[in-house]
């Protein structure tokens, strides 16, 4: 028996990754990671200090000057920079979510979460949860590929391109998949041996309960 579970759930833009793991994380009393939401709040606060995708280059240089910190809210981990949470409607909207890629695909900062990222597990332990759920890009292949479960979710354009305008929201699916695919370092891919789910004709439910029969036989 496993006495404290790490899950991780990669998957393209808006393949069901968040509600999944959110559904997943009430239901096992799991902490909840979203690390694209780490990576849209770095994108938002360099922009505010007047960065573009067109001065990637002088990014390496800020970065030390980003205090990382992590509040826990419920069952949601939220990353602070300098102390401060930057709101979700900043970090969901339109600029940074055009913009979020192309700082992404900055080698110093997926190097600047690395060890970030890897530390939520002991958030997660010492807030008393029973195990982490981690979603993104490159959890089960490059933050913890040694992870207890591993998971990789994906659907048609055209399906997830649907349920971004029932949310009302604009988003390039195809081209961020593109640039988070074809980036050289931990690039958007399939970990090897973990379980792929095509949610193209699912609900939410039926993915949950997929994943949720992995997790429950771990715990058993
Ligand atoms: O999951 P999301 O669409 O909110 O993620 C926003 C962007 O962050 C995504 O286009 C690529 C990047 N990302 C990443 O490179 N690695 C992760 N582990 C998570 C997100």
């Amino acid at each position: 028996m496993a006495s404290f579970l790490i899950v991780a759930i990669d998957g393209g833009a808006a393949s069901g990754k968040s509600s999944t793991s959110r559904a997943l994380s009430e239901r096992f009393n799991f902490l909840h990671v979203d690390t694209g939401s780490y990576y849209r709040a770095i994108t938002a606060e360099l922009l505010s200090r007047d960065f573009t995708v067109a001065t990637l280059a002088a990014v390496p240089a800020a970065l030390p000057s980003l205090v990382f910190g992590t509040r826990v809210n419920v069952r949601s981990a939220q990353m602070e920079i300098g102390g401060r949470v930057i709101p979700e409607t900043e970090i969901r909207g339109a600029e940074v979510t055009a913009a979020v890629s192309h700082f992404a695909a900055v080698p110093e900062v997926r190097a600047a979460l690395l060890t970030y990222q890897r530390g939520q597990a002991d958030v997660a332990r010492a807030h008393g949860f029973g195990g982490l759920i981690m979603e993104g890009r490159d959890i089960g292949s490059v933050i913890f590929p040694n992870a207890d479960l591993r998971f990789f979710l994906f659907a048609d354009v055209e399906a997830r391109t649907q349920r971004r305008a029932l949310e009302g929201r604009a988003d390039a699916i195809a081209e961020r998949d593109r640039l988070d695919a074809t980036r050289k370092t931990a690039p958007l891919t399939i970990p090897v041996g973990a379980t792929a789910i095509d949610s193209t004709y699912l609900n939410l439910e039926q993915v949950v309960d997929k994943i949720s029969g992995f997790i429950a036989a771990k715990l058993a």
